[in-house]
């Protein structure tokens, strides 16, 4: 499921921010340029919350949402356009990007036998090391072994313009409701009781708030080379 390219897959990596900080595609481009697997585990949280709300399975119905996840089939694949999301062998990667999954996503990711039964996979797919993987907690939790450890963030004014520019669904959303939302998603990652979004100790601060994709892009495959050589 996951194919390793290049001869240097000795390290893992994991960038870590807020919501809209830009992990996914600097994550994706870095995965790119030093032929590593990229890992979204964000897009992990997103497909149960969808396969929940389908079933009609709310936040707070524990035991129905621990059947449900521990059940899951959930596949990721690396592919030219970034990763394709599989659930029970149906294809989501569209459908866990709706506005409907992403302002419940983190009542479900807030559930600990979610984060449980995701982190168990998540740490098989970096078993084999060559791993670029983003989230919120996986420098800190998933990965706290990884040889390089980012994390990511931008001020909450610029996150959300740059969510503006990308929303895809059909319904109008204005740029002061996407700043409220993520300032709320954040209070909810960065409070919640069971690895909330922090910063690992041993990770490197990156505020993209005034650089560009490429500069941030950079300056981590710099880094990463560097832990390479080490780690050789
Ligand atoms: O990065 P994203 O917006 O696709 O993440 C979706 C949600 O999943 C977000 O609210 C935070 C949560 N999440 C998490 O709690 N832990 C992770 N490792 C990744 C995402």
């Amino acid at each position: 499921m996951v194919h390793h390219v290049g001869d240097s897959n000795c390290i893992n990596i994991a960038i870590d921010g807020p919501a809209g900080a830009g992990k996914s595609t600097v994550a994706r481009k870095v995965a790119e340029q030093i032929g590593y697997v990229y890992i979204d585990t964000g897009s992990m949280y997103r497909a149960v919350t969808l396969i929940a709300q389908r079933a009609g399975v709310t936040a707070d119905q524990t035991a129905k949402l621990a059947e449900l996840v521990r059940s899951l089939e959930l596949e990721l694949e690396p592919g030219e356009q970034g990763q394709s999301v599989f659930v029970n062998g149906e294809n989501v990667t569209a459908l866990i990007r709706t506005r409907e999954v992403t302002l419940q996503v983190s009542h479900f990711a807030a559930n600990e036998t979610v984060r449980e039964v995701l982190g168990i996979m998540q740490r098989k797919l970096a078993e084999r090391k060559g791993v670029v993987m983003d989230g919120r907690d996986i420098g800190s939790h998933v990965l706290p072994n990884a040889e390089l450890k980012i994390f990511l963030t931008a001020s909450v004014k610029e996150r959300a313009l740059r969510r503006y520019r990308e929303v895809t669904d059909s319904q109008t959303v204005s740029l002061a409701q996407l700043e409220a939302e993520i300032a709320e998603r954040d209070r909810l990652d960065e409070q919640r009781d069971i690895s909330p979004l922090i910063c690992a100790s041993d990770a490197v601060v990156l505020d993209s708030t005034a650089m560009t994709i490429d500069e941030v892009i950079y300056a981590i495959v710099k880094l990463s080379r560097t832990k390479m050589a080490e780690a050789k």
